[in-house]
Formats: structure tokens, sequence, C-alpha cells
């Protein structure tokens, strides 16, 4: 069983001039892999963290549909405009109004945090930070709460990553997947390997789960 992939960094759009056109998002071969590996032709998918939309994009275009959650206004609205038959919501996933709705795949990326960071990338980094435990605690937290949208074969997939810098490493991985704990079953880590160096490392995460 493959358990690494070397995945190229795929955009096959632009973004308009309103965005940095290097902003963060998902490579398409990322999510184009778990989206027919985890779920049918017309299977529901779910990004808490849906930023510019590219896992809803990638999901239509396989025959999937389903919905997203994004804080910033501007990135919502762009995503909006791209989806047919999905939606982001624009807000905090924290509180975001739980559906009675159940998805296949839940798969996202979340905001990096250092740990000698001063914003809150929970807030869209308009807010002083939280700690670094504490920022931890929180999405550990949000990946508790949605996957109990998840449907009993469901999968949740978190890409992310190890943060290297000249003041020390942050194990984001590691701790996140230590707070998530014991409430989904853990059923291994895929790595995924770039070209170029992102955060001191050319190498990422993809944790999988179920739910219990
Ligand atoms: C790593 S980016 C996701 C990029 C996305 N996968 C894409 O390809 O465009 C994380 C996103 O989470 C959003 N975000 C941060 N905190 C949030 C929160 N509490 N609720 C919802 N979205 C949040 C950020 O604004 C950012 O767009």
């Amino acid at each position: 069983m493959r358990t690494w992939f070397a995945d190229p960094d795929t955009r096959s759009w632009t973004l308009p001039s309103l965005f940095s056109k290097d902003d963060v998002r998902l490579s398409e071969d990322v999510i184009t892999r778990y989206v027919e590996q985890f779920t049918r032709p017309g299977g529901r998918v779910f990004d808490p963290f849906a930023g510019y939309g590219t896992t809803l994009v990638v999901a239509e275009r396989l025959g999937r549909s389903g919905e997203g959650c994004e804080i910033i206004k501007d990135k919502a609205d762009y995503a909006n405009s791209l989806l047919a038959q999905s939606r982001v919501h624009h807000g905090d996933v924290r509180t975001l109004e739980p559906a009675a709705e159940t998805f296949d795949l839940i798969l996202s990326s979340p905001p990096y945090m250092n740990r000698v960071d001063d914003e809150d990338p929970l807030s869209g980094y308009q807010r002083p930070v939280l700690s670094y435990d504490a920022y931890v605690a929180e999405l550990a937290e949000i990946y508790r709460s949605v996957s109990s949208r998840l449907s009993p074969a469901g999968r949740l997939v978190v890409q992310l990553q190890n943060l290297r810098t000249a003041s020390g490493v942050t194990p984001l991985v590691f701790d996140l997947h230590a707070a998530i704990g014991d409430a989904l079953v853990f059923l291994g880590e895929e790595i995924t390997l770039w070209e170029q160096d992102s955060y001191g490392y050319a190498h990422g995460y993809c944790l999988i789960y179920q739910p219990k």
C-alpha cells in the first residue's frame, strides 16, 4: 500500500486580483485522491475551512457536491461564484448551525499557527493570539465536532504539516493528532512530497480518521 505521494501543488486556475495569487490553496491532486477514494459519484463533501472553495470545486468536477464554511467574506463569496451544486457558508465554523445532513468525506487544510505567532488564525488573523496550546485544542474540538456529521462509513482527512523556522520546530501534526485523542478512529497518515520547501519542510501529512 502506498503511504506517500509526490503531489504537484496543482492549481488549475488563477485567483482574481482581489486576492494574493500565491495565497495558500489545497492541492487539487490531494483533493482528487481522497474524493475518489472515499466517496462515490453523487457523494457529499464538507470543508470546514473552505478558503477559495478548492475542495468543493474539485468535488463538483468529479460529480460530487457539498458544503463548506469560510470566515473571510470575500473568499466565501468568491468560492460561491465558482460553485453550482455546493455552497460555502460565510462565518466561523465554531458557530455554524449543524445541518441534519451527513457527509461522506470531510476534507480540509486548517489555518496553521506557529508557536511564536502573535495573531489568532481561527479568527482569520483578526484578533490577538490565543496561545498555541489553546489553538490546537480549539482545532481538535472543531474536527471532533464536525465529524459528528460524517456518515458511519465516512472519513475525515486533515491536510497539515509541521512548521520549522529559525525559532524552532512547531510539531503541529503531532500536537493536533494527540489533541483529537480517541474521539475518532485513526486510520493512519499519508505523506505528501513537494518540490519546494514550505514552512521549513518539503513534505506534509494527511491524517485520516473515521467515526467511532
Ligand atoms: C489553509 S486555508 C484553506 C484553503 C482552502 N483549502 C483552499 O484551497 O482555498 C484555511 C482557511 O480557513 C479559514 N478560517 C480560519 N478560521 C476559520 C474559522 N474559525 N471558521 C471558518 N473558516 C476559517 C481561513 O480564512 C482560510 O481561508
